[in-house]
């Protein structure tokens, strides 16, 4: 009886002591996703250097005199310039490129994302001075030192057995004003080591073992920023970025399946038939893609299945040595060493497949369809993996959490109706103001339909397509 009211007291301690901790890291963990997804592209996350934007460590104390205008700032910077305020004024000098407009952000996620920049700010403002491990964003920022959680258990539980003994003395002295026969007091240890308590330690151990291994599950697989080095360096930068190759023309997959799909070496030979020689690296990563296609670079054919290694290797060495015949010339020593030193590299690479380094990985339990998005909903490329045309090594620019998904469907409006969603500010691909027929003759709609056209709601969101409903994403 009285260890039933100890056990919920206790509990209900716990929840008093840790609820706060919790809720309050819940803003600043939103705030941070929201950040990552809205503004990271143009303001550091660092807060303390500029970017495309200026840096937002003094946003705060900068508009502290215009109550309520930094919202209004973040959800139309240039209409409030257009309004006269003077601080809007000011910034929108600041530089040529002004910032995106976002409509549709509420008060509490804005909230959330100041709440982020502030932590973020203060954590710098009394850390080391950082100025280049600004984008890298580990997981261990967003661990709020977990000994301060751990040292309020132990002093709970020291509390715990405090109170326990001091009741346990108090029944006993009821006990012996009654007449009652006592048992001999227990000690402190045998208190501690009683049955009861080792239950409740192992409950609490439980219950803690189980918030940090699913914190840790939750993190794990989730690796914004991961950029591992791959097998060939394969510049997204000169491909796309400088010559302008549509991302679709290599990541076919995308418009109409499941998977982006990596294009295969023969997709790379389209092209590379002709550039047999990169303005950057020459012949150094090139001569991987020949050998692991089977191509021949000297005769624009495919090598015969059968050629052996050694043979393969005569014909590369030709292919350099006709390539660089003009530096050969001038420096024999140099130019056979870098030549061996290229077919040193593709030794045993000859006719398999490229092993490319995954870099976006969701977890087997999570159903995502890249067509879904890029044909259905038109969602360009960028808005989730970043400026990939800038990048010489593609890194995962979102972090693909649940909360990231699921904050997008919140916020994104489907394409109901011709005309909606246009502007710079969409995610979508520009063009795409047409209705999507998916929704337009669809009768379980209707009713949307109806509120559109009565002009009682601007637009449809994900969500209210049933994008929040857990058996859409998950197995
Ligand atoms: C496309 C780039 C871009 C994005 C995305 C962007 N900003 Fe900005 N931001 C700017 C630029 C540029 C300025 C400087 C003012 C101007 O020229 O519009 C600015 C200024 C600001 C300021 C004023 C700073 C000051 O010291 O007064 C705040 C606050 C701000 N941004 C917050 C945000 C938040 C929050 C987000 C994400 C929801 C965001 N920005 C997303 C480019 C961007
Ligand atoms: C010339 C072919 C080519 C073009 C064009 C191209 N890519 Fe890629 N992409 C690749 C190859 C090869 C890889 C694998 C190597 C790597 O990760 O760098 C890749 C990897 C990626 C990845 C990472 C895949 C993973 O492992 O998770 C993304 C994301 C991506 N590309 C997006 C894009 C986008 C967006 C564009 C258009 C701006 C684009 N690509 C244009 C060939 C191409
Ligand atoms: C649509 C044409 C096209 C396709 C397809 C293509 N490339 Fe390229 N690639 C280019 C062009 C253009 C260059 C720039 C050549 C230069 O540096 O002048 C280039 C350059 C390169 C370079 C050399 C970079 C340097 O400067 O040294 C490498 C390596 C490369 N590509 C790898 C690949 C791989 C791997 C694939 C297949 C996944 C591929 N390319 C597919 C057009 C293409
Ligand atoms: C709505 C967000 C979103 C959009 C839009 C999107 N992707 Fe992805 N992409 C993802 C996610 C999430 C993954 C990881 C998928 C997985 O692990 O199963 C991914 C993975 C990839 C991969 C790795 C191979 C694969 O399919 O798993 C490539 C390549 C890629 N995307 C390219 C593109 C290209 C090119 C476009 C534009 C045509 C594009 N993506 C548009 C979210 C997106
Ligand atoms: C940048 C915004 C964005 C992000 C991020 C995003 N989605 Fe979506 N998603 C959309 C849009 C837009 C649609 C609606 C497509 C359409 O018109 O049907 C959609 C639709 C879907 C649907 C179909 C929903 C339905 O009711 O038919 C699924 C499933 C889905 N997304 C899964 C995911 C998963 C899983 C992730 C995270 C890994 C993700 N999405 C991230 C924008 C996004
Ligand atoms: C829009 C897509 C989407 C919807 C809807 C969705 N999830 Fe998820 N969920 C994800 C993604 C993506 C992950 C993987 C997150 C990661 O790896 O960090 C995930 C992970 C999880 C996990 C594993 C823990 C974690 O965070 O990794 C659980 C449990 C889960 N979801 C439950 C649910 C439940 C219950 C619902 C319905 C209320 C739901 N999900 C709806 C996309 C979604």
């Amino acid at each position: 009886m009285i260890y039933q009211r100890l056990l919920s007291f206790c509990a209900i301690t716990l929840l008093i002591v840790m609820l706060p901790n919790w809720s309050m890291a819940a803003d600043a963990v939103n705030g941070k996703s929201l950040f990552l997804e809205k503004c990271a592209s143009c303001h550091n996350i660092n807060m303390v250097s500029d970017m495309t934007g200026p840096a937002l460590q003094t946003a705060q104390e900068n508009w502290a005199e215009y109550p309520g205008a930094i919202y209004e700032w973040i959800r139309n910077s240039e209409g409030l310039a257009a309004s006269g305020n003077p601080r809007a004024i000011q910034m929108v000098e600041w530089s040529p490129s002004a910032m995106t407009a976002f409509e549709n952000l509420k008060d509490a996620q804005i909230d959330d994302i100041l709440e982020f920049v502030k932590e973020k700010s203060s954590a710098k403002a009394s850390g080391a001075t950082g100025t280049t491990e600004d984008t890298k964003i580990t997981k261990s920022e967003s661990e709020s030192s977990p000994w301060l959680g751990y040292s309020l258990v132990a002093v709970l539980l020291l509390a715990i057995a405090l109170l326990g003994r001091y009741i346990n003395s108090l029944t006993r002295l009821s006990q012996q004003q009654a007449g009652a026969v006592v048992t001999a007091e227990k000690s402190i240890l045998g208190v501690l080591l009683g049955p009861s308590v080792v239950k409740l330690l192992i409950f609490v151990a439980v219950l803690f073992g189980g918030y940090t291994t699913v914190n840790n599950a939750i993190d794990m697989g989730r690796q914004q920023d991961y950029a591992p080095e791959q097998p060939i360096n394969f510049s997204h930068k000169i491909h796309s970025g400088d010559n302008g190759i549509d991302c679709q023309y290599c990541h076919d997959g995308a418009r109409r399946s499941k998977h982006s799909v990596i294009p295969a070496s023969n997709t790379c030979i389209n092209c590379h038939a002709n550039i047999q020689k990169g303005s950057k690296d020459g012949t150094k990563e090139l001569i991987k893609v020949y050998a692991a296609s089977g191509f021949n670079p000297l005769s624009n054919s495919y090598l015969p299945e059968d050629m052996s290694g050694e043979e393969r290797a005569n014909v590369y060495k030709k292919w350099l040595r006709k390539t660089y015949n003009k530096e050969w010339k001038e420096n024999e020593t140099t130019v056979n060493k870098m030549i061996d030193e290229q077919l040193a590299s593709i030794k045993g690479t000859y006719s398999k497949p490229i092993e490319w380094v995954r870099v976006h990985n969701l977890p087997d339990h999570v159903y995502f369809n890249h067509a879904q998005h890029v044909t259905v909903g038109k969602v360009k490329c960028e808005t989730c993996h970043g400026e990939v045309a800038e990048m010489d090594v593609v890194k995962q620019h979102s972090p693909l959490s649940m909360g990231w998904c699921i904050n997008c469907h919140r916020q994104t409006e489907v394409q109901f109706k011709d005309g909606l969603n246009e502007g710079k500010n969409s995610p979508y691909d520009g063009k795409k103001n047409k209705a999507n027929a998916y929704y337009t003759d669809y009768k379980y709609y209707e009713q949307y339909h109806k509120e559109l056209d009565d002009k009682k709601r601007k637009g449809v969101t994900v969500e209210e397509i049933g994008g929040l409903e857990c058996q859409k994403c998950h197995y």
